[in-house]
């Protein structure tokens, strides 16, 4: 594509610049096009980087293996340079924006020789829509030209839809400049992880991605445009940028509830997100599985939008029985990442709900059969397929309004204390519940299990400024509208367990119990029992016919566990001791409310 598609000078001044800057051997200016997305295909599978999967199994799709230190975000190389430290706020990396400009001259001089430079123009959100973004992301990486061109609306009708406008500059490279005749390696990258950075500006806005190839880290209208640098500009702007899934349900007597909610990540979101409803006569329709930007309709409610325009999900555990749908999306037309290939030209993933091959090929690279004991695919391992093959993707999913949110839901593995579903008493409330939102850590995450780890509003990793501002711009629209136009607040718990570890919920399909529950709230019919803790159903209030869940667990699942939330309390106020001053009052009185609650029964 030339450029003399584009006549906007700041862009094309930009463009120079960094080709100035990172001295590739060529440019190329993505069109978007089927053709251009064949060719790099072709290319890439020339050079060993893809592997074309099966036409008559898995027509258009390719896998690809990453170099075994880049397989996942690195959040600790993740960095939010606002001017002022505080502004970052604790949980987050902070260095000095002149400082960090100055690394990140010296790393990215010549970081593309050998290379050809991608300019790839994007936007978060449909192209044209008054609250899409658009961006343009410059890498080195024909592998991140490709996953953009799945998970965004890339190529000529984003830069036309920019006409002279203003675009987030986002600059990635992997990393791994080529010395004259030196051959190239499949997945090119820095493999010295003190050598990648992930890296922001707030305020210019900017972001700068240096040494990875892989998901989040390249991908830079994901993670790092449409939450990290977004939640900063909603904040500037009035609107919410969100780690939430969006998804409508439709009653058997056609009335449609959108709902958006947030979970720390490996809870299950996808999943819940293209659900296949176990109770009869109801419907779910997916938006979104990932992010949600929400703003204030002009009727006072607040409306959803997914800003991305395919799903990056985790491979293994995705199930004909955990996720049909998401099984059915990604049967064409796909990207598979550190998966296993089988002999007949097809991929395979731990816990498929499939036999594994007899002898496969693992994500390293390595032949593989499963009596090795080591796992095939990597437990990071993606899949990356346009949302439009969702078969139950909602007709609406493209509205540039987005979508009307009755409900929000906040949720984590909590296997104690916590109970199935806790609706908060008002805004605030809610606000108090997303702030505590956490899970337990499993051994292979951590290597420690059954440490909580809070995750406030699953953002922890992705909000690109101070946390507690971050509470006071949630709390903030209980002033923006009529208090009664907004969504209601739910925490939910599909993890929890019995003293003997045991699950007490069976989870998938079954959460759309809990689901009608609560658009009955919505509606104001839902059965519920005031608690210390906020409204939890009845027993007969849960739509529990077909299924067997004994009288006892219902009892443990939908209890006020008085000692467990006295400790809870203890530890929220530890955990809000460390924001300090900051921490918005509003929360500190949640707490000490709750507290009271919890002492008078
Ligand atoms: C993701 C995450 O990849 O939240 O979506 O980690
Ligand atoms: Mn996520």
């Amino acid at each position: 594509m030339s450029t003399s598609l584009t006549k906007n000078q700041k862009l094309l001044q930009w463009i120079e610049e960094i080709t100035k800057l990172c001295k590739p051997a060529s440019v190329h200016w993505c069109d978007g096009s089927q053709a251009e997305y064949d060719r790099l295909c072709e290319e890439m599978v020339k050079h060993g980087t893809f592997t074309r999967l099966n036409p008559k199994t898995r027509p258009g799709s390719f896998l690809a293996r990453s170099h075994a230190s880049d397989v996942a975000r690195v959040e600790d190389r993740t960095y939010i340079c606002a001017e002022n430290k505080q502004d970052a706020g604790l949980t987050n990396n902070w260095s000095d924006p002149a400082a960090m400009r100055q690394t990140l001259n010296k790393l990215f001089d010549g970081c593309m020789a050998g290379r050809t430079l991608y300019v790839i123009p994007f936007s978060m959100g449909p192209i044209g829509s008054p609250i899409a973004k658009v961006g343009i992301e410059i890498t080195d990486s024909a592998y991140v030209v490709a996953n953009m061109r799945i998970m965004t609306r890339m190529g000529k009708a984003a830069l036309d839809a920019l006409g002279d406008g203003d675009f987030i500059p986002c600059v990635h490279s992997v990393g791994a400049p080529l010395k004259p005749g030196q051959a190239d390696v499949p997945w090119p990258c820095e493999p010295d992880p003190a050598k990648k950075y992930i890296v922001h500006f707030p305020q210019d806005p900017a972001i700068w991605s240096y040494g990875s190839g892989y998901g989040g880290n390249a991908l830079l209208g994901k993670k790092c445009l449409a939450l990290r640098i977004a939640s900063v500009l909603a904040r500037k702007e009035g609107w919410m940028a969100e780690h939430m899934l969006i998804l409508a349900l439709t009653s058997p007597a056609g009335k449609k509830y959108y709902v958006a909610a947030a979970f720390p990540s490996a809870c299950g979101k996808t999943n819940l997100a293209m659900m296949q409803p176990s109770i009869p006569g109801w419907t779910v329709r997916c938006l979104g599985d990932d992010i949600a930007w929400i703003r204030l309709g002009a009727d006072g409610r607040l409306y959803a939008m997914n800003p991305e325009y395919g799903f990056f999900g985790v491979a293994p555990g995705t199930s004909q029985s955990s996720n049909p749908n998401a099984m059915a999306t990604i049967t064409k037309n796909s990207i598979f990442t550190n998966v296993v290939l089988t002999p007949d030209g097809d991929v395979w993933w731990e816990d498929m709900g499939v036999a594994a091959p007899a002898k496969g090929i693992d994500w390293e690279g390595q032949e593989w059969t499963q009596a090795s004991g080591r796992k095939g695919a990597h437990p990071n391992a993606r899949f990356t397929a346009p949302a439009s093959q969702c078969p139950v993707i909602d007709p609406d999913w493209e509205n540039p309004e987005g979508v009307p949110i009755s409900a929000f839901l906040f949720g984590g593995r909590r296997p104690s204390t916590i109970p199935l579903v806790n609706e908060a008493f008002d805004w605030e409330h809610g606000v108090f519940m997303g702030s505590s939102t956490g899970s337990e850590t499993t051994a292979a995450a951590l290597g420690q299990a059954g440490v909580l780890r809070r995750d406030p509003f699953a953002m922890l990793p992705f909000c690109g400024y101070n946390m507690a501002d971050y509470f006071a711009h949630w709390l903030s629209f209980g002033q923006k509208t009529d208090r009664n136009k907004l969504p209601k607040v739910f925490f939910v718990n599909w993890f929890r367990k019995n003293a003997h570890g045991k699950w007490l919920w069976p989870g998938y399909g079954e959460n759309s119990r809990i689901l009608k529950w609560i658009c009955e709230r919505v509606d104001g019919t839902g059965k519920a029992v005031r608690t210390p803790i906020g409204w939890l159903p009845t027993p007969e209030g849960l739509d529990l016919s077909g299924i067997n869940i004994p009288t006892a667990d219902l009892q443990e699942l939908l209890a006020v566990d008085r000692e467990g939330w006295n400790k809870e309390a203890d530890n929220i106020a530890e955990y809000y001791a460390k924001f300090g001053e900051r921490l918005p009052a509003a929360l500190r009185q949640q707490l000490t409310s709750l507290k009271e609650r919890l002492a008078v029964g």
